[in-house]
């Protein structure tokens, strides 16, 4: 018997979570009672949103993943489809509910995050093996570390063996992450708080993220990028082993929150969708878009449609 097989460009295995984000005027203390201001949710999940971002510029972008049997996971998958996201590999679980991350917010700005993984620790490395044999020739694998680090490892492992380009976001960052995640990924894209994290060096400014960017080849990767806000990023190749800035016009930003997967999603469909592009224009194009989020609040809320850019960036 043959299975028709699915046909998919970017595959994003990562999590899925319910922001719950409650507008304080200041943190309440421990047993103590307080009454908020405004309360909104929205869909995240660095792994959900790195998704629906390719899926907005137009890559056939499928989401592996797992939410709970409740209105959350309900909501979530509404929100892939209303992004055109394949969601035949999101599986809803009755073993956990769907990852939430309630959020305080002071009248300073300040937040204090609480993270429930649920749902998003029960995706094991069969759940991914078994999605991509569905799927017909990818062409790139996203992971973050939100999810079980076995898992993560399994997917980059199985896609370097079927050929797929890989792209590693190490988010979180974790201290002392093993040599092996770096080497089954074509592609190590950090921010600098998680390049700090994983080489112990400090990365402040570009000079600094250079030299941090040949450590993390060091480890195994074959390009290293590391996203530095609003001076851009910088990427070193294992080939040339010349680490190179590119600068993104600075804008004053409105919310910041998501830029990061805004970069990894846009990053992801240039692979997919213009992979004869120079790999530093598709980092220069990932910025642009990655800078236009900045100015609306919001995570995906604030991730532009391909419509609305500039058609010198598709
Ligand atoms: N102030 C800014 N001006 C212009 N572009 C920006 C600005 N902030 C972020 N960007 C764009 O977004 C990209 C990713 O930003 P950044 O390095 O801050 O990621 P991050 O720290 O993972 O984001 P997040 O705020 O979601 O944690 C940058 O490479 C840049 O292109
Ligand atoms: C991306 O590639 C797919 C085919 O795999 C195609 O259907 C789609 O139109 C492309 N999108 C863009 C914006 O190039
Ligand atoms: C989804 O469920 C099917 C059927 O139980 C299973 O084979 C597959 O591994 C699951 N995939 C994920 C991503 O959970
Ligand atoms: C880098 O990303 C992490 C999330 O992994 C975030 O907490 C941190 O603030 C980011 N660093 C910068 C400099 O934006």
């Amino acid at each position: 018997m043959s299975m028709k097989k699915c046909q998919i460009d970017v595959v994003i295995v990562g999590s899925c979570n319910m922001d719950l984000i409650s507008y304080v005027s200041r943190f309440p203390k421990p047993g103590e009672t307080i009454h908020g201001k405004r309360f909104c949710t929205g869909f995240g999940g660095k792994g959900a949103n790195q998704c629906v971002m390719a899926s907005r510029l137009g890559a056939k972008t499928a989401m592996v993943g797992k939410v709970g049997d409740d209105s959350y996971g309900r909501d979530t998958i509404m929100n892939f489809k209303e992004n055109n996201v394949v969601t035949d590999f999101l599986n809803t679980t009755k073993e956990s509910s769907t990852g939430v991350a309630p959020i305080l917010v002071d009248d300073s700005g300040q937040n204090s995050i609480v993270i429930v993984s649920g749902a998003n620790f029960q995706i094991t490395p069969v759940d991914v093996q078994q999605a991509l044999s569905q799927m017909e020739s990818p062409k790139v694998l996203v992971c973050q570390l939100e999810i079980l680090q076995e898992t993560v490892l399994a997917a980059l492992k199985e896609a370097r063996a079927l050929g797929i380009t890989t792209i590693l976001n190490p988010a979180p960052g974790v201290p002392g992450l093993p040599d092996e995640f770096y080497q089954y990924s074509d592609f190590f894209c950090p921010n600098e708080t998680e390049t700090e994290l994983l080489t112990g060096l400090s990365v402040s400014c570009v000079e600094e993220a250079k030299k941090a960017s040949l450590v993390l080849l060091d480890k195994g990767c074959k390009t290293a990028i590391i996203t530095m806000g609003g001076e851009g990023a910088v990427y070193a190749t294992a080939e040339a082993r010349t680490p190179l800035h590119v600068p993104v016009d600075a804008v004053t930003p409105v919310d910041t929150t998501g830029a990061g997967d805004a970069f990894i999603g846009s990053l992801a469909f240039y692979l997919a969708n213009h992979s004869s592009l120079e790999l530093g224009e598709m980092i220069k194009r990932s910025c642009e878009i990655a800078s236009t989020s900045v100015l609306s609040p919001g995570t995906q809320t604030s991730f532009p449609w391909k419509q609305s850019l500039h058609p010198h960036l598709l």
